[in-house]
């Protein structure tokens, strides 16, 4: 597998993710969103984007799925110019109402999650918000 560039694990960027979020204040299906936002990485590199918010869509609110769905586009603004792509492609969706919530997800949440260094809380403590979020009742069928 070639080297991802992250400095730090692909589930320690999870878990550092979910703890700035949680440390931010945020509530139960923000950090969980912020703990799975990833998951797909492996199996669908290209999409992951999508993988995540599909397996979160049942049991989150429309702007929560949004925000896990678009994070892909909107993290490229921190690296797309570095690979030859365009890093305001998250451009094209200025003035959606969940703009606003997705950039804040990658300033604040995402995109500062690779400091092998920070203080990061252990996947139990993310356990009793993970079981409240995946137990609610399924309201998006597709
Ligand atoms: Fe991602
Ligand atoms: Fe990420």
């Amino acid at each position: 597998m070639p080297d991802s560039g992250y400095r730090v694990t692909r589930y320690g960027h999870s878990l550092q993710t979910a703890t700035r979020a949680f440390r931010d204040g945020e509530d139960d299906e923000t950090v969980v969103a912020a703990l799975l936002h990833d998951i797909g990485d492996t199996l669908a590199p290209d999409n992951h984007s999508q993988l995540a918010a599909a397996v979160l869509r049942p049991y989150v609110s429309e702007k929560t799925h949004w925000v896990v769905l678009h994070h892909g586009i909107f993290q490229g603004y921190y690296y797309f110019h570095h690979i030859g792509q365009d890093r305001n492609e998250r451009e094209r969706f200025r003035g959606h109402p969940h703009f606003d919530a997705c950039a804040r997800f990658c300033e604040r949440w995402d995109q500062t999650a690779f400091d092998p260094n920070y203080d990061t809380m252990p996947i139990e403590a993310f356990e009793p918000a993970l079981r409240r979020v995946l137990s609610r009742e399924p309201f998006r069928q597709v």
